[in-house]
């Protein structure tokens, strides 16, 4: 029989929740350090440790069957990708903030400015919605600390307790989107891990009813 294969963040703020969400519902895993890759017990599944960014084109592949992952990156990277469940960890926002001292009135204002981020095509989209024409650094991480270096103008990025932001002098001006961990699914799945994951997503569904 073929295993379902699931990714989840190597390391990171989803890493833990989703190990534990696994966990609950019955799928453990002898979770040697430096594995990539780790196979259930006793259940017809193995998880693959991947890193974020890289989660959306190996749904759309079909290289993983199914994945754990922050809704922003799929927005993000790949709206093409079925959303099976939201597993209600991992609140975030993905906003646009600028320095506290800047007066900030209207997204207007950002016309022809600099703006980093890791989200270029989040942040492209909500510009052109609002008729602003804007210049993009894209970095990987550690994007607060961009106007502080003279790179941008204002950042987007996501936003959690909000501590990253007040401890780089930023404020939040505008909400792009709001999001959470969710159970995405490959549109490459097969009959047979169709199957798996029903169970898998039954098992989610009591879990996540319990919780509340
Ligand atoms: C993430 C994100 C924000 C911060 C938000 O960064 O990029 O910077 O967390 O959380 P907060 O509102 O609770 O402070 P992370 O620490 O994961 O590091 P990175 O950006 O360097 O990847
Ligand atoms: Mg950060």
């Amino acid at each position: 029989m073929s295993k379902l294969k699931i990714a989840v963040q190597k390391s990171g703020r989803l890493n833990e929740d989703s190990m534990r969400l696994l966990k609950d519902i019955g799928i453990y895993i002898d979770n040697g350090k430096d594995q990539l890759k780790a196979s259930a017990k006793g259940f017809p599944v193995e998880v693959f440790y991947l890193r974020n960014g890289d989660i959306p084109q190996y749904l759309k592949d079909g290289v993983v069957d199914a994945a754990i992952i922050g809704e922003n990156v799929l927005i993000e990277k790949g709206n093409d990708i079925k959303v099976a469940e939201k597993l209600g960890f991992s609140s975030c926002r993905v906003c646009i903030a600028v320095p506290k001292s800047s007066t900030y009135n209207s997204i207007k204002e950002l016309n022809g400015k600099r703006i980093a981020t890791s989200y270029p095509n989040t942040v492209q989209n909500f510009l052109k919605e609002n008729g602003v024409t804007a210049k993009l650094h894209i970095i990987n991480g550690s994007v607060e600390i961009a106007p502080n270096i003279g790179l941008a103008d204002a950042i987007v990025d996501i936003v959690s307790s909000g501590s990253t932001l007040f401890k780089n002098n930023l404020k939040e001006v505008e909400v792009i989107l709001k999001s959470e961990a969710v159970l995405a699914v490959s549109p490459l799945l097969s009959e047979e891990k169709q199957a798996i994951l029903n169970t898998i997503q039954f098992r989610i569904q009591s879990v996540l009813k319990g919780r509340q």
